[in-house]
């Protein structure tokens, strides 16, 4: 791609995230809002009675979404995929504008992405016990490209680091750095943000739209924080693995897609809290919520889902920049000015809150599950 072009480029493509609306993207972090600095208490305590009320958990468990998930599926997978037109992937890339699927080596391909497309298709279903087999999916494989035997231990401490803009003058960087283990959202650049955000990065947690610019680049390039660090992606869209499938062959570190089964309990958590809100908050009948919240397309942030990785792979979870203030910045790395609007921000709060205070409230994730303490560091606002 010749370099006058990069700017106008990137505005294209931020334009093309914005409108691919079947996965609710996270460009932006989520943020807790509410909750006040709790550098060194965390409350876990065992259940005694049940918290969750029934008809919110019968509804959250309600995939509105899952006809059309499943006939996208069969469309890609019966070879359709161009001409699903809101879908966006590196066959649009321009790059691959001649590809011909009967040429061999692209047929070659396609057959790689037809088969991880329906290994994980065929995956998607409610497991919640899916929590206990995060070190094995997740830490595992990374415990290996870094040379460590693998171990059933989980990481000491992780610090899960959103990219809100109260991160700025928080001077944070260097406690950051001091976790075992420090996962980063979206690729949001750290360089000359270090004093307040640290430069370690253990994990990097991104959605596949995401993967879907890198894909674009050259080699795939899809490493601000060094081509040997561990890329940990949820899959928005069935299209996007022909962007997987191209890029992890070029990719030296583990790129690792989240289980369906991980993403379905996710989905749940996040539906039941904005459920909860819905009706609690906004004072609306849950009749209404699938129309106000667009039921089908409804999606937890990059943010949320790599706080319950943590959950699953480490003994203590700090949790930084995520939180909103009027007096600081949107993103601490963009001049973006406000939401995205595309997911339930206040819900994930919600979620936050409980995890923190009150773990026992959460819905979905089995008993037996032990939630590691979670701190949310905060800058005072
Ligand atoms: C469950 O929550 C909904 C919404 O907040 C409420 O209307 C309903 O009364 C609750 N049910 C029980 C049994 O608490």
């Amino acid at each position: 791609m010749k370099r006058p072009l990069r700017p106008l480029l990137s505005i294209l493509l931020l334009v093309v995230i914005a409108i691919t609306l079947s996965c609710r993207i996270a460009v932006r972090r989520g943020t807790i809002g509410s909750i006040q600095p709790e550098n060194d208490v965390a409350l876990v305590e065992k259940p005694v009675v049940p918290v969750s009320n029934t008809t919110l958990l019968k509804l959250a468990a309600i995939d509105i979404g899952e006809a059309q998930f499943q006939q996208e599926i069969e469309q890609l997978l019966e070879g359709s995929f161009g001409k699903q037109g809101r879908h966006r992937s590196f066959l649009s890339s321009g790059r691959f504008n001649h590809l011909d699927i009967r040429s061999p080596q692209s047929y070659r391909l396609w057959l790689d992405v037809r088969r991880n497309l329906h290994d994980w298709s065929r995956k998607k279903r409610f497991q919640p016990d899916i929590m206990s087999e995060l070190v094995n999916l997740v830490k595992l494989p990374i415990d290996r490209h870094n040379g460590f035997v693998g171990s059933e231990r989980r990481y000491s401490s992780c610090a899960v680091v959103g990219n809100s803009g109260i991160l700025l003058k928080s001077e944070y960087g260097q406690l950051i750095d001091s976790h075992e283990v420090v996962i980063r959202l979206n690729n949001a650049r750290t360089v000359s943000f270090e004093h307040d955000v640290g430069s370690k990065t253990s994990i990097s947690f991104v959605n596949s739209n995401i993967l879907l610019l890198c894909a674009r680049r050259e080699g795939c390039f899809c490493h601000p924080y060094g081509v040997t660090v561990p890329i940990v992606m949820y899959v928005c869209q069935g299209v996007h693995f022909w962007d997987y499938t191209v890029c992890s062959s070029s990719h030296k570190a583990p790129l690792l897609i989240t289980d369906p089964r991980f993403d379905v309990l996710c989905t749940r958590i996040v539906k039941y809290y904005s459920l909860k809100r819905f009706a609690e908050v906004i004072k609306k009948p849950l009749e209404e919520w699938d129309t106000a919240h667009d039921g089908s397309m409804f999606h937890y942030s990059s943010g949320m889902q790599a706080v319950v990785l943590a959950l699953g792979i480490c003994d203590k979870v700090s949790i930084f920049g995520f939180g909103k203030s009027t007096s600081a910045k949107h993103h601490y790395h963009t001049n973006q000015k406000a939401e995205l609007h595309l997911h339930d921000y206040e819900a994930e709060y919600d979620f936050y809150h409980d995890l923190v205070k009150r773990p026992e409230a959460i819905p979905f994730i089995l008993d037996k599950f032990k939630i590691p303490p979670v701190f949310p560091m905060r800058w005072a606002t």
